[in-house]
């Protein structure tokens, strides 16, 4: 497996934690950063990572800010992308079975009740259920292209 990830500044330390698990479990990661602590905009990072992602080649995504929110909604403004922001392990593994998100958005400065390493797993021990979700996500799409 692939995964393309970026952050902002508020999120350089989940960033690398998620990275190193995701490495752990043999998954190659394009780190995209920021690795350094001067203030970088969420939007660029989001357009960054989507425009990776949207390339090919990558099974998902991830992107990060303090907040995980403002990150996920620039990403959602990217034809083709599904950004789920995540705050637990079910909200994670529906994402992927009924939304098939292919980007998650995590907040560097969340106080997560789970550790967000284990909701990353979540997402990616989950797998998409097709079905009637696919009609949904058909008609996600369709609203991308204003129909
Ligand atoms: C940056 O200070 C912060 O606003 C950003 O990381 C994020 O939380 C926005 O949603």
């Amino acid at each position: 497996m692939k995964c393309v990830m970026a952050n902002d500044h508020g999120a350089i330390e989940l960033a690398k934690k998620l990275k190193a698990h995701l490495e752990e479990r043999g998954i190659e990661v394009n780190y995209l950063g920021t690795d350094k602590n001067e203030s970088v905009d969420y939007p660029d990072k989001a357009v960054e990572c989507a425009k990776e992602y949207l390339k090919g080649g990558y099974d998902f995504s991830i992107v990060l800010c303090g907040t995980g929110i403002g990150i996920s909604i620039a990403a959602n403004k990217i034809k083709g992308i599904r950004c789920a922001l995540v705050m637990d392990s079910y909200s994670a593994e529906m994402s992927k079975r009924h939304n098939n998100a292919n980007m998650l958005s995590f907040g560097g400065r969340v106080e997560y009740k789970e550790d967000p390493v284990k909701i990353l797993d979540a997402y990616i021990d989950a797998t998409f259920e097709g079905g009637r979700h696919q009609k949904r996500i058909d008609k996600i799409t369709a609203l991308e292209n204003n129909q």
